[in-house]
Order: structure tokens, then C-alpha cells, then sequence
């Protein structure tokens, strides 16, 4: 069944123009021209997207949202301008519009945003004939031009063998990035493996990339074939490839250069074809002056270097990624969330998210479970955006309060005897006055017939 798009523009012209591109692209239209048509038309249809010129004669493109807004909260609407005037974006999606277009608008990216605003708002409708071609990059959420530039950047990489390496902060979508990458590659019908060179012990890692034979060592009870060997034909994803052991930076770089990998304890080489992505949060030309990360090594996996922008680089995002989550989960959880009120998704949209798109998914996720209306409301996100204050002390400060706490709970155990105190932390009686000094601290408070003079 195809996706069936309510157009709205009082520019017969232009009316007709859109209803033509549409149904060549597979859409079912029906063209109204005024907001008035348009609702009456939504009474008794319930379209999957609303497109709309702002500037409509009476009721206005924006009052139409509103007016869609309040019976079809999940229904997204794109408004046409005629204008340069693009209201600001954090503005403009934060009322809930899905996103704005100025006229003339280029087709292409009409016809892409369209696909991506249907598959926001019916995560389970998978009849997107009209976005077939961008299915590689449908994990990833996003509205920004910072974004745009990167998956043109992606798809481009993507079609060739080159290393990627990928930067970016914590949670930013660097491992969503990568199997899009893979899903646009010729590679894509063969496995994506990852793996998270920080994650296992230096003394495996060598193993579970490279495989060992029976025997190799203690524990090595059968063959076992690497991750290389898991990917061969696809991609392989070397996440935190800045904590990868220099041992083993080694061994990766002679891999990368003779295409074959020998398993631990082997005496045979195994040749390999695998495409190498690998991601990194640390900075790893630091890690490299610091000798850490071998400069070689970074050459190769390093041939083309995407990084993802921040979330509050891009936080016109932040809406859409809102709204996408909470869709999901309210899927998952089979709870009546509908979207986020007006405030709330302002507060989202200016909060500065040290921790991401993870931390954005994390924070809809607090939010949706505590919902009890429909309309997440402002106080609910305010609670979830409330990071519990880490107070951050000198590895000094930490040590003195440290100490204090430590001395005050063994005076209170052993009711203010500094003599059984002093046992206790191994101390001689001396050298645990001293302490208690240091820190002002006087036994007889301790004691449990109450303080007496000393
Ligand atoms: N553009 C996006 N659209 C939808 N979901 C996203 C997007 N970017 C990230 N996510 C989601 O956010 C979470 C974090 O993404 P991902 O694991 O790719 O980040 P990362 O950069 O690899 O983080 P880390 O450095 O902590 O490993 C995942 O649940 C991912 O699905
Ligand atoms: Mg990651």
C-alpha cells in the first residue's frame, strides 16, 4: 500500500506540479487548496504526511498545523515557504512541524525529505517505494545539513574499499554510522562484525581477532576462528581502535598490509577479505606524539576520516530524534505517548548534551516511562534532564575526605577508644593521634557515655 500525502497550496500550478512528482514517486495525493479543505478533508481521512504552503488564504499553513496538531498529534506536516524567511529551525520544529522547504525547492530533496518524515511517523509501515534507495541510512535519524554533508560523504566512501575511520564524541553515532556504511557498500549481503578493542583483555583480543588453534594455549580447547575470519567478505568494526595494546597495533598493521591473518598457535596464514572501519573517541594524534598509537597503523586505517558532528552541533535534530525515540518506545512498550508538548521539546532542543544521542535516547526513555498523559510535559523532561551534580574534587581533596570519613566511622566503631581505633587501621597510637589531629578530630565526642573533656 502506498503512503497517501495531503497536499495543500492555493497555487494551482503549483498544486498540480506537486501531485504529478508525487504519484511519479509512488505516493497516493490528494491536493486541496485551502487549510479549510484541508481539514475537512482530515475528518474524514487520515493521511500519512500533510504537505503545506504557510501562505494560504484564511487559515494559515501554521494555524493548519496547530489545527492537525491537536487531533493528529503523530501526523507530521512539512511546510512549504515562498520566502526566504525560514523561521529559525529550533523554533519552527520546536511548535512540532516536522520541518519547513523553501520554494523553489529542488525535488530530490523534497522526495527525501518526505521518505524520511514517513518513516518517522509509521515505524512499521515498510512501504517506502519512494525511499528504497536511501534504506542503507534508515537507522539514522536526522534533518541537518551537518548530517546531510556527512552521509553524502558516507554513501560516497561507501561504494569503495577505502578504511574509514570514524571520529566523534561518546554517543554520537558512530557505530550507527558504520553499518550504514556497510548496508551502502557492495559488501552489505556479507557479515558487519564489531568489535570493542577496549572492551577485551589485551591477553584475548589477540585470539578473538585472529582466531587460535587447538592447543594454542591453556583453555584453547578447539579451533577457533577470529572476527577477521567472522567478517571475511564484509566489514570489520574496530570500535576504540585508540585502546588497542601497541603489541597488537603491530600485528593489526601486518594484516591490513598481507591480507591474511595466521590464528594464534597456526603455522598456516589464512587469507582474508575484509573491509576495515574502525572508530575512536580518543584523540589519536595526541596518542600518537604520546607514542601510544603507531603512526603506520593510523595511515592505514585512516584513508578516509568522517567525523560526526555533536548533538548540539546539530541540534535541529534533536526534535526529530525526540519524537523518533519516543515513537519506538511507545511501540515497545505499548504505552499512549503521542509527542512531547511545545516546552518540553524546547527544553530538549537547547539542552547541551554532553553525552549525545545516547544520552537523548536515554533521557526519552526516563521520560516515557514516567509519562502519564499522552503529551510528555515540560517538568517531566526538566526532572530528566537534572544531572545528579558529580562533584568534582582534587585527587587531594578526595584523599582528605576520604580520610576523615575513614577515621570518624572506626572512632564511632570502637566508641571513641583511639587505642582499639588505632589497632584497627594498623596504626600505632602515635602516628593515629597524629591523624585525628590532621583532621581536628576529637575521640571523646565518640564516645557512647557522650563527650567528656580530654
Ligand atoms: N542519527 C541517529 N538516529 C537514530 N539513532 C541514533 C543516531 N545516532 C545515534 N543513535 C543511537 O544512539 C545510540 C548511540 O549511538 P552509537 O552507539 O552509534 O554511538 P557511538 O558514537 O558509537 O558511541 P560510543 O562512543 O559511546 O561507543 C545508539 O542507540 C544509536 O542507535
Ligand atoms: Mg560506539
Amino acid at each position: 500500500m502506498s503512503a497517501h500525502v495531503l497536499l495543500v497550496d492555493d497555487d494551482p500550478d503549483l498544486l498540480r506540479l506537486l501531485s504529478m512528482r508525487l504519484t511519479a514517486a509512488g505516493y497516493r495525493v490528494t491536493a486541496v487548496e485551502s487549510a479549510e479543505a484541508a481539514l475537512s478533508h482530515l475528518a474524514m481521512e487520515r493521511p500519512q504526511l500533510v504537505l503545506s504552503d504557510v501562505q494560504l488564504p484564511g487559515k494559515d499553513g501554521l494555524a493548519l498545523f496547530d489545527a492537525i496538531r491537536a487531533k493528529h498529534p503523530s501526523l507530521p506536516v512539512i511546510l512549504l515557504t515562498a520566502h526566504g524567511t525560514i523561521p529559525d529551525a529550533v523554533e519552527a520544529t520546536s511548535r512540532g512541524v516536522y520541518t519547513y522547504l523553501t520554494k523553489p525547492f529542488n525535488g530530490k530533496a523534497l522526495l527525501e525529505t518526505i521518505g524520511q518524515a514517513l518513516a518517522l511517523g509509521s515505524p512499521t509501515d515498510h512501504s517506502k517505494s519512494a525511499s528504497a534507495n536511501e534504506s542503507w541510512r534508515e537507522a539514522i535519524v536526522s534533518r541537518s545539513n551537518v548530517m546531510a554533508e556527512l552521509l553524502a560523504e558516507a554513501k560516497l566512501v561507501a561504494g569503495s574499499d577505502a578504511s574509514v575511520l570514524i571520529r566523534g564524541e561518546s554517543g554520537s553515532g558512530k557505530e550507527v554510522l558504520a553499518q550504514a556504511i556497510h548496508r551502502a557498500s557492495p559488501r552489505a549481503s556479507h557479515p558487519f562484525v564489531a568489535v570493542n578493542c577496549g572492551a577485551i583483555p589485551e591477553s584475548l583480543l589477540e585470539s578473538e581477532l585472529f582466531g587460535h588453534i587447538k592447543g594454542a594455549f591453556t583453555g584453547a580447547v578447539a579451533n577457533h576462528a577470529g572476527l577477521f575470519q567472522a567478517a571475511n567478505g564484509g566489514t570489520l568494526f574496530l570500535d576504540e581502535i585508540g585502546d588497542m595494546p601497541v603489541a597488537l597495533q603491530v600485528k593489526l598493521l601486518r594484516v591490513l598490509q598481507e591480507r591474511v591473518v595466521r590464528p594464534v598457535g597456526a603455522s598456516q596464514a589464512i587469507p582474508i577479505d575484509v573491509r576495515i572501519m574502525s572508530a575512536t573517541h580518543r584523540d589519536l594524534d595526541a596518542a600518537m606524539a604520546e607514542g601510544e598509537f603507531r603512526e603506520d597503523l593510523y595511515y592505514r586505517l585512516n584513508v578516509v576520516s568522517l567525523t560526526l558532528p555533536t548533538l548540539a552541533e546539530r541540534r535541529e535534530d534533536i526534535p526529530l530524534l525526540a519524537n523518533h525515540f519516543l515513537a519506538k518506545l511507545a511501540l515497545k512498550y505499548n504505552k499512549r505517548v503521542n509527542g512531547f508538548a511545545p516546552e518540553a521539546i524546547k527544553a530538549l532542543a537547547t539542552a547541551p548534551w554532553p553525552g549525545n544521542v545516547r544520552q537523548l535516547h536515554n533521557v526519552v526513555e526516563q521520560v516515557s516511562a514516567l509519562a502519564t498523559t499522552p503529551l510528555i510535559p515540560l517538568a517531566l523532561v526538566q526532572r530528566a534532564l537534572r544531572v545528579p551534580s558529580v562533584e568534582v574534587l582534587t585527587f587531594t581533596e578526595a584523599r582528605l575526605r576520604f580520610e576523615r570519613e575513614y577515621l570518624v566511622d572506626l572512632l564511632k566503631l570502637t566508641d571513641g577508644s583511639v587505642a582499639d581505633a588505632a589497632r584497627l587501621a594498623g596504626r600505632n597510637r602515635t602516628e593515629f593521634y597524629r591523624l585525628l589531629q590532621k583532621h581536628g578530630l576529637t575521640p571523646g565526642v565518640f564516645r557512647a557515655d557522650g563527650p567528656v573533656a580530654e
